[in-house]
């Protein structure tokens, strides 16, 4: 092992932060190694907005479904999926972008994923904690509307950072032989893999709740994937300009 990997096994999101305040050099600081992942096509396609004014950090925790730590965090960030700013440098140069396939969508959606965790992995070597917060989703149009958000560019989710006030244990992930395969896809001897790992889930969640939560991983999964996920994405998207072709 080494520091970058100890760090990175050590990750776990902190939903309770001190009040000590993160310096606005920090967040710049944190934004540029987050600038600094690889981007598809050199599209650059992220945009990150930090929402300081409280009514509308109230009013996103309310979006979020009632996700207190969203209005509390020391900073709260939002990223975006921007294609706005590329179809502006096509204006500079006397171009009409060609948007709304899915592939810009893909591409744009990927770039912020990746900035976002190396801005979360920056974060977190300085002794900051993170939570990603995708329920702002659960009201997409309302926090476009809230931020300002013009056409091509949509918040896919939120990221709450402060220091820790709390010190949860890394939650188990599935076992290595799970989510790595040689040369094709092959699930046999998954679900015995999967067994035990439930029971490891199970524990992690006993102690972490004293007892109170009793929970596997595939129950969780069969919970939660029987139900419709955000059903007014799509939609809402293809009103933004993504997802059309
Ligand atoms: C894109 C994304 C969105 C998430 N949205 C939320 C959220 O809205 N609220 C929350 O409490 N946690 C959220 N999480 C945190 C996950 O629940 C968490 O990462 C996962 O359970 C694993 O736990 P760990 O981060 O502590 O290892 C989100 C994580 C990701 C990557």
């Amino acid at each position: 092992m080494n520091p970058v990997i100890e760090l990175l096994n050590s990750h776990r999101s902190i939903r309770k932060f001190t009040d000590q305040p993160i310096p606005q050099e920090t967040v710049k600081t944190l934004v540029q190694a987050g600038q600094a992942a690889a981007t598809s096509s050199f599209i650059q396609a992220c945009t990150v907005i930090q929402v300081n004014d409280q009514d509308k950090r109230n009013q996103l925790a309310e979006c979020a479904g009632g996700q207190a730590y969203v209005a509390e965090a020391p900073v709260f960030l939002v990223f975006c999926a921007d294609m706005q700013r590329n179809k502006l440098a096509c204006e500079m140069n006397d171009a009409e972008i060609n948007s709304g396939f899915t592939e810009q969508f893909i591409t744009a959606t990927v770039d912020v994923a990746l900035f976002a965790q190396n801005l979360t992995v920056a974060a977190e070597s300085l002794g900051l904690g993170i939570v990603y917060i995708g329920g702002i989703r659960n009201q997409i149009a309302r926090v476009s509307e809230l931020l300002e958000l013009p056409e091509l560019v949509y918040p896919v989710f939120g990221l709450c950072l402060g220091y820790p006030d709390q010190n949860p244990e890394v939650k188990p992930r599935l076992p290595v032989e799970v989510v790595l395969k040689q040369d094709s896809y092959s699930d046999s001897g998954d679900q015995e893999t999967i067994a035990e790992y439930d029971q490891a889930v199970r524990e992690y969640y006993q102690t972490r709740t004293g007892g109170n939560k009793e929970m596997t991983w595939s129950e969780q999964m069969s919970g939660m994937l029987v139900k419709e996920a955000r059903p007014h994405m799509l939609s809402f998207l293809q009103d933004r300009g993504f997802l059309l072709k």
